[in-house]
């Protein structure tokens, strides 16, 4: 079993109505729902958040130490403004993947910076909903390779 804290940054609530040329038709629940199908045949205990507030998320991380293996963050806009959300994740030490639904890199040149990926295993970008599985898959894989 390998335990996985799922955290959604800002504006990721209102999947499925926001730019759905960019981010896809899913809702945040869909999404979940996909994750959670995907944790059942993997063998992964995940809990998810999602908030708008920075400190929150900083919470999230902080609380993950308690429980977790592994944090799958997709920071959302913090990504690219956020040194505390950066900190937390450096502080806790757990092994962390970004996501990003999204190619970052092909949009807006304020997107192309991540505050955040300098301290986690790895980014995954660009697949829609699949970056979250994607990053579940690339957690687990990391645990298992520390724990051996
Ligand atoms: C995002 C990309 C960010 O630049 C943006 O601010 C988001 C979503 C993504 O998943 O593609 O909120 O993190």
């Amino acid at each position: 079993m390998v335990r996985i804290a799922v955290i959604h940054g800002p504006n990721l609530n209102l999947l499925g109505l926001r730019e759905p040329e960019v981010y896809g038709a899913l809702t945040l629940e869909q999404i979940n729902e996909r994750m959670l199908d995907l944790a059942r045949k993997e063998n992964l205990e995940l809990r998810i958040s999602q908030s708008n507030m920075e400190g929150t998320i900083i919470d999230s991380i902080q609380d993950a130490l308690e429980w977790a293996d592994a944090i799958v963050i997709n920071p959302g806009a913090y990504t690219h403004t956020s040194v505390a959300i950066r900190d937390a994740i450096t502080a806790v030490r757990l092994p962390t993947v970004e996501v990003h639904m999204s190619n970052v890199h092909r949009r807006e040149p304020f997107r192309h910076h991540s505050y955040v990926s300098p301290v986690v295993v790895g980014q995954v970008v660009g697949f829609g909903v699949d970056s979250y599985l994607l990053g579940l898959i690339a957690a687990k894989r990391t645990v298992e390779e520390m724990r051996r």
